[in-house]
């Protein structure tokens, strides 16, 4: 018995009829870039998150950097981040010239600590990027009071979280990607709403923002051909929109169905009592809805598990198996080893194990038994 670690043929199957005359829809009309599928699939999205405005663009990636350049980041700024996340999030900083500057991660979720975050506002800081990983939001309370209090903007790295939601000590509920300035999204085919392609969008309640991100994703232009700002291109593809159409219909029944098979998962670490020998499993919390991207534990002996759940056909991955902060890239930064003690810890010791909606309960079994048994 093979477990992938996700099934992406499983879930096209199921809706196959619908996605497929999406598809066709698009081919038959040769509105390829831009048109209708474009245009509803951002109002669905900003209908799904709340917001007031979206704009889609070609991915993630650019989802951030059109967010950072809609905020005027430029050479001399510095952006607060954490270092352990896709590259994507400091990648976009750099790009422009400015400079990330990582704080470490809280042991409990993986996301930045905020306790952290004051000691590296300086001067030239004009922004806090958090990342919501693996579907679970930072404290965006902590997070959105040091913004007001040193003038900050925040601009959330959502790629993961789409539908997750975080609760404030005043009882108000909001959405990732709705609490800072500017929100991003992928919809890169593995995320929770995945493309058959790359895509992502952008989301805001500031109408300036949205106005200028639509005008930064082609090339500045507004109208076309009259150049108001240096932009990029970066449009969602209308197949892409056509496809995500349909897909964010099931959403929110998707998410239901990943939260029960992290339950699942959470009740049998807890029965087998392997608590002692996993140190970090993601569980649920009332009204910090965790929408389990991935399902990560900490393990003593991680790369031992692996070998023997792999060589046992199951799919594992490890995020990210090196802190941004000890990139070759990042090298002209001047951090070390040791700096990130615990992202390095997280690094070394964690694990992604399978989880998708359509994932069965006797594959949730299985992993866990290979996981428990003695090598
Ligand atoms: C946290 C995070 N940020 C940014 C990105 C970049 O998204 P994309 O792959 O769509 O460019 C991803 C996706 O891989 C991600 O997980």
């Amino acid at each position: 018995m093979k477990i992938p670690l996700l099934d992406l043929k499983v879930q096209y199957l199921s809706i196959k009829n619908e996605v497929d005359s999406a598809i066709q829809g698009v081919l038959n009309n040769t509105s390829f870039i831009m048109g209708e599928e474009v245009n509803k699939f951002e109002e669905s999205l900003k209908s799904y998150i709340r917001s007031e405005y979206a704009v889609s663009c070609a991915s993630g990636s650019d989802a951030l950097l059109l967010a950072l350049m809609a905020i005027d980041v430029k050479e001399g700024d510095e952006v607060i981040t954490t270092p352990y996340t896709f590259f994507a999030t400091a990648g976009a900083i750099s790009r422009l010239g400015a400079k990330p500057v990582f704080v470490d991660i809280d042991e409990d979720d993986c996301n930045i600590d905020v306790s952290k975050i004051e000691k590296a506002v300086t001067e030239n800081t004009k922004a806090i990027i958090p990342v919501h990983l693996y579907g679970k939001c930072a404290d965006m309370e902590k997070i959105s009071e040091i913004a007001s209090r040193y003038d900050l903007k925040v601009i959330e790295d959502a790629c993961q979280s789409i539908g997750a939601n975080f609760r404030f000590e005043d009882g108000t509920v909001k959405q990732a990607g709705t609490i800072g300035d500017i929100g991003c999204f992928s919809f890169f085919p593995s995320k929770n709403l995945g493309a058959y392609g790359d895509g992502g969008a952008v989301v805001t309640n500031n109408k300036d923002l949205a106005e200028k991100i639509k005008i930064l994703r082609v090339h500045g232009s507004s109208p076309k051909y009259y150049h108001k700002y240096i932009g990029i291109n970066s449009r969602l593809d209308a197949i892409q929109a056509a496809i995500l159409n349909v897909k964010i219909k099931y959403l929110d029944e998707w998410t239901m169905r990943r939260i029960e098979k992290a339950k699942i998962y959470s009740n049998m670490i807890k029965e087998k009592v392997m608590e002692n020998r996993i140190s970090y499993y993601p569980f649920f919390e009332y009204g910090k809805q965790h929408i389990y991207h991935q399902f990560v534990i900490q393990i003593e002996n991680r790369d031992e598990v692996i070998k023997r759940l792999n060589d046992n056909g199951i799919g594992t991955a490890v995020y990210y198996p090196v802190p941004l902060h000890i990139q070759e890239c990042f090298k002209d930064l001047g951090y070390k080893k040791g700096d990130m003690s615990v992202s390095e810890r997280k690094a070394e010791t964690t694990l992604a194990l399978p989880i998708y909606p359509e994932l069965k309960k006797i594959f949730i079994e299985k992993i866990i038994d290979i996981i428990g048994c003695k090598s």
